[in-house]
């Protein structure tokens, strides 16, 4: 999914690509069973992540997004009670 020759500004966060760039769930034979289901209950998960009070990263580097190699591991998140 960052292939500068199939993408145009692979980098940068776009809506506007086209579905078969998207390969977070595989590609092919082996493509995700469970890809229908997640991309509903996703957006569901955070929009109800986003809608509380006061919710925000953590401050310093808790807040930041942790790779492990190329995958995401970590991104503290915080929210008033
Ligand atoms: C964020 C959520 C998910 C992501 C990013 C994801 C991603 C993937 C990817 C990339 C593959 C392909 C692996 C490969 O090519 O070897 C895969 C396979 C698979 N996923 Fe998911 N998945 C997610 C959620 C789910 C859920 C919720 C289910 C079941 C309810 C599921 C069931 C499966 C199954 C059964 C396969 C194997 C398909 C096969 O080998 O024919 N996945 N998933």
């Amino acid at each position: 999914m960052v292939d500068e020759d199939e993408l145009d500004t692979p980098d940068e966060f776009r809506l506007d690509r086209p579905a078969h760039h998207d390969l977070n769930f595989g590609y092919g034979r082996h493509e995700c069973h469970g890809r229908y289901i997640s991309r509903v209950q996703i957006p569901e998960a955070i929009k109800q992540l986003l809608k509380l009070p006061g919710f925000r990263r953590a401050a310093g580097d808790a807040g930041k997004l942790e790779f492990d190699g190329p995958f995401p591991k970590s991104m503290f998140v915080e929210y008033a009670a």
